[in-house]
């Protein structure tokens, strides 16, 4: 790395920390008073005049990403000046109807269009009927988050969905509304309010590759209404879909094998997951328009980031895959030009779940970069941290992670460890043989040891979705037991539990280092263990994705602060790191990362260059001791350096310093 490698990314020198603020921000108060008074804003100006113009400003702004974005998956439609036009129509009817303090909130961000990227940022994902009841009953929570340091909650699958299996929720019956269980829209904009009022944004799920068969949509279309016929991708028969299933993968083998479905009368309807999950057709500029409505309906009461779903597999082309086709970034960026022309505030997230060469494009490349997502889940960064605590090994961590092509300056990744989905080996044949493993044999080893039937294995896990056709399989459990706790306490096994705790910390400090925002599954920062209830209820007994998606135990939480237990360890270490974290402007998501090799198996590291110095973190995903040579601090550009984890540690260019299993190291300029 170059000495010049933390110039020009525009990245501010630290601000005063938080004992000089108090005197910065009264200073301020009397200075905007004064600025008030010149521009005589007690007389009030022509707000809304001034507020219209600033739509116009950015129509003009974001027009030729809307129109560059449109180009492509609209080239085949003849209704495309028109829908062009209403969509604008759209956009300009629900900015009007846009609430006073979002628009402020709005103006904010685009003053500060890094302010998802702030260190302090930490995301937080639960099942609102899991963790609370109901979304009134959130509101009971805000304290707790506010201890975990939460600014940003992901509410998982709240719209109404189908009845029946629902797929946890991806299977949405009515985008305009919530689901009952769960309470209303006026209670999803209450709690978004209160969420806001203490700095956190409200993230919900938009399916956009698919809909419930129950939506009026599917419906209408299955009723045989041509209009609504093409929102969606269904065939006279077999032709076609035959066609395309000679190269679609499939997403669920087991219980809904094949990608199309047949209807009453005969047609066949395109189905990527399950059978009454019926994928969209983006070549239909309604579609677009109808989504981009929803997506503003539920911005303007205040839900400020949405997590695109299932957005791989929004274009469909024969003799692909069906995932990750041009069109699809295409049709990203014009999405996201929709929204900061008409709710600023507003911000996107992918959820494509691909192997590294497919992931980056999510937040752009090349003539998209920086106008796509603004934030992807880094897939291989959580399937790489697993790989390695099971191989003990980091070769592979550090190769594919080292080659990972470098993200725009302007996005930040949504790193995690646990979501709740399956963890599916997305990695290549390429990459395993460059570290002399078989891709094939190395996927199907990381399923074993995970579903803990490999000999000497600490997790415990399930298997998911095995399919004999490809020999793939998934996993499924919850941090807590894929690292090692489960077996641990069943054990009685003192050591065990105290690495798996280890493990769990590790990971912990490895996503909060990482560029980006750090996603916590809840349930994590206190340890919960697979849980086999769903086995009990019929709706979802087939989808062991439930064993990872636990109720929240509240009792288990007292005991958070009592540092004797398990609950207590790992709360107290994350709230450490979350705090450590907070004034580390290096770990600000604008901060380039790169990851250095420093040649040994056990370590992996990464550099976050900033003009106030480096950070260097250092993890050891193995269970031997080893020691980092201080010449490798000059390979972030660091000479004497202390962690920030743990002070007492300090290491020069001629010293060594320790590296027991599982620890990582954040080292700054001593
Ligand atoms: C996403 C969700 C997953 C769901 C799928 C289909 O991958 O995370 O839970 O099954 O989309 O909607
Ligand atoms: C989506 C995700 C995939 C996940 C699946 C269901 O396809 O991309 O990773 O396994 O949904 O769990």
């Amino acid at each position: 790395m170059s000495a010049g490698a933390s110039r020009g990314h525009g990245i501010e020198p630290a601000p005063p920390r938080a004992a000089d603020i108090g005197e910065q921000e009264a200073a301020l108060g009397r200075a905007e008073a004064v600025a008030r008074r010149a521009l005589g804003l007690d007389v009030a100006p022509d707000a809304g005049a001034l507020e219209s113009e600033a739509f116009l400003l950015r129509l003009r702004r974001w027009w030729p990403d809307l129109w560059d974005g449109l180009r492509t998956p609209w080239a085949g439609s003849r209704a495309r000046d028109r829908e062009l036009l209403a969509l604008v129509a759209t956009l300009a009817t629900r900015w009007a109807a846009r609430p006073a303090d979002l628009r402020a909130l709005d103006r904010d961000r685009l003053y500060h269009p890094d302010w998802f990227q702030d260190p302090s940022m930490i995301g937080y994902v639960f099942y609102v009927d899991r963790f609370a009841g109901t979304l009134r009953g959130v509101e009971d929570h805000l304290d707790y988050l506010g201890e975990l340091g939460v600014r940003y909650v992901h509410l998982m699958p709240i719209l109404k969905p189908r009845e029946g299996d629902n797929d946890g929720g991806y299977a949405v019956a009515d985008y305009r509304a919530v689901n009952p269980r769960f309470g209303t829209v006026e209670d999803l904009e209450h709690l978004a309010t209160s969420f806001r009022a203490r700095g956190i944004s409200t993230c919900i799920d938009l399916v956009l590759n698919h809909t419930a068969a129950e939506h009026p949509w599917a419906q209408a279309a299955a009723a045989g209404d041509p209009r609504y016929s093409a929102y969606y991708l269904t065939y006279p028969d077999r032709q076609l879909p035959d066609r395309y299933e000679r190269t679609l993968p499939e997403v669920f083998p087991e219980w809904a094998p094949g990608n199309f479905t047949q209807l009453p009368d005969g047609r066949w309807v395109w189905t990527t997951f399950n059978t009454w999950q019926w994928d969209l057709n983006w070549a239909n500029p309604r579609v677009f328009s109808e989504m981009i409505d929803i997506v503003l309906e539920h911005a303007n009461p205040g839900v400020d980031v949405f997590r695109l779903d299932a957005v791989a597999f929004m274009w469909k082309r024969m003799g692909t895959n069906c995932q990750n086709q041009p069109e699809v970034h295409d049709l990203l960026r014009a999405l996201r030009a929709c929204a900061r022309i008409a709710a600023p505030a507003v911000i996107f997230k992918a959820e494509a779940i691909v192997g590294p060469a497919d992931l980056a494009p999510y937040l752009g490349e090349g003539r998209h970069a920086g106008r796509e997502c603004d934030l992807a889940y880094h897939n291989s960064l959580m399937v790489q941290y697993w790989s390695s605590l099971a191989t003990r090994d980091t070769r592979l961590m550090t190769r594919v992670m080292d080659a990972f092509p470098r993200k725009p300056s302007t996005t930040a990744w949504a790193s995690y460890i646990r979501c709740h989905d399956d963890i599916g080996w997305a990695i290549t044949e390429e990459d395993a043989e460059a570290v002399g493993w078989s891709g094939p044999g190395h996927r199907a080893f990381l399923s074993e040891y995970y579903a803990g039937s490999f000999p000497g294995s600490f997790a415990v896990g399930e298997v998911f979705q095995f399919n004999p056709a490809s020999g793939d399989s998934r996993i499924n459990g919850t941090f807590a037991s894929l690292a090692g706790l489960e077996r641990g306490l069943a054990d009685g096994d003192a050591d065990e539990v105290d690495r798996a705790l280890a493990r769990m910390q590790l990971g912990n400090a490895l996503i909060l280092a990482w560029d980006g925002i750090p996603l916590l599954y809840m349930g994590d920062e206190i340890g919960l263990l697979n849980d086999h209830s769903y086995l009990d209820d019929p709706r979802i007994a087939l989808d062991n994705r439930w064993i990872h998606r636990p109720r929240m135990r509240w009792d288990a939480a007292e005991r958070r602060h009592d540092p004797a237990t398990v609950e207590g360890r790992l709360f107290e270490g994350l709230t450490r790191l979350i705090a450590i974290r907070r004034d580390l402007r290096q770990l600000h998501a604008a901060t380039p990362l790169e990851v250095i090799d420093v040649g040994d198996p056990c370590l992996f590291a990464f550099v976050r260059s900033h003009p106030d110095g480096a950070l260097m973190a250092v993890f050891n995903l193995t269970d031997r001791t080893t020691t980092l040579d201080g010449a490798a601090l000059e390979l972030g550009g660091l000479e004497t350096a202390i962690d920030v984890l743990d002070e007492g540690q300090r290491v020069g260019p001629g010293g060594t310093i320790p590296m027991p299993p599982y620890t990582a190291r954040w080292l700054v300029r001593a």
